[in-house]
């Protein structure tokens, strides 16, 4: 099913096919917009600008170094399954499916196919408006629950917000809510494993895909892959998604000030790497474990990454 292409699905010219058929978006970023269809798992990431199409080309051999890694490691942590690449200039496919993307996204650009990462499970929302939507928004829940694509961002290094502070919201949604730490546990996840995984995931990501992991996204879904799972297996999951940004890690001592700059330029997904936090310290150890598994050479450099890590957060923190 996940491999079925959308051709299957426009060869059905019934009015309601069609209408599955089209394709909407799911969510945006600086780079790429993401489109999904009711008629298939798959989903869509299409460049703004078709300058970026080997970008994108990159990109998708990026997922795949990363998947393999990933799905090789048995990480708790996933990423979506690449599926295929369509360059501009691919007449045969865009052909095929111009005329389902919304008109604001019909010129040809380059596109990658990648499995869906769904949205939590009802439940889960469920709670997570009931915890975090503030009082005067809650006669909206009902619709907030049933609205949106439903993925939150697992920000376990970000500061706690300051609510005595902050301005009062007008609107609540839980698409990319930000679930710090203290927010995650209240939400009930378990944010030791998950910091531990975040941990292995990133050894992976360095040292078997090889990559810098430079701004990349840890976002909170369920744990399917296609809705024939849909309504069985739902539980929530950790996903890693968008990999534009990523630079190759060429593996050697030389670009460890690589992987602490793309550390620090990325959102605080990963706990910060202060000494003093037990989160922190559960995460480095991980990320140290798996390199040993990877070999002796990606324990040397893997040791190396974890001083450089900490010696610029302390400069950091010194420096405020
Ligand atoms: N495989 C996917 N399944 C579901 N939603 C996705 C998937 N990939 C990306 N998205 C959604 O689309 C948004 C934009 O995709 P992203 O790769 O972050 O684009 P950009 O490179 O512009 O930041 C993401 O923030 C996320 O909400
Ligand atoms: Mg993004």
């Amino acid at each position: 099913m996940l491999q079925q292409s959308l051709h299957e699905h426009l060869s059905n010219g019934s009015d309601e096919a069609q209408n599955e058929n089209k394709l909407r978006k799911l969510g945006s970023g600086t780079f790429g917009t993401v489109y999904f269809t009711t008629a298939t798992p798959q989903v869509y990431k299409k460049c703004h600008r078709i300058e970026n199409s080997p970008i994108l080309a990159e990109e998708y051999r990026h997922l795949k170094a990363i998947h393999k890694a990933l799905s090789e490691s048995g990480n708790l942590i996933q990423s979506p399954t690449p599926l295929d690449f369509h360059d501009s200039n691919d007449d045969e496919f865009w052909d095929e499916v111009k005329l389902m993307f919304p008109s604001s996204g019909s010129t040809r650009t380059g596109v990658l196919s990648m499995s869906r990462v769904y949205p939590m499970p009802s439940a889960l929302r469920a709670r997570l408006i009931d915890l975090f939507c503030p009082e005067d928004l809650q006669d909206r829940k009902a619709s907030i629950l049933r609205r949106g694509h439903h993925v939150a961002r697992l920000l376990l290094g970000r500061a706690e917000p300051d609510n005595a502070r902050a301005a009062p919201q007008r609107f609540f949604r839980t698409y990319n809510f930000p679930l710090t730490r203290m927010r995650a546990e209240k939400l009930g996840i378990d944010t030791i494993e998950l910091s531990k995984e975040m941990g292995r995931m990133l050894a992976q990501m360095h040292m078997t895909a090889r990559n810098d992991a430079r701004d990349i996204e840890i976002v909170l879904g369920a744990n399917i892959t296609s809705t024939r799972t849909y309504n069985k297996y739902r539980e929530p999951r950790a996903w890693v998604i968008d990999f534009n940004q990523v630079k190759d890690f060429n593996f050697t001592e030389e670009q460890i000030s690589l992987l602490v700059d793309a550390f620090f330029a990325n959102e605080a997904y990963f706990p910060r790497a202060r000494t003093a936090d037990d989160l922190y310290n559960v995460f480095a150890d991980a990320y140290i474990d798996e390199c040993q598994k990877i070999g002796e050479d990606a324990r040397k450099l893997g040791k190396q990454f974890i001083v450089a890590l900490e010696a610029e957060q302390a400069r950091r923190d010194k420096d405020k």
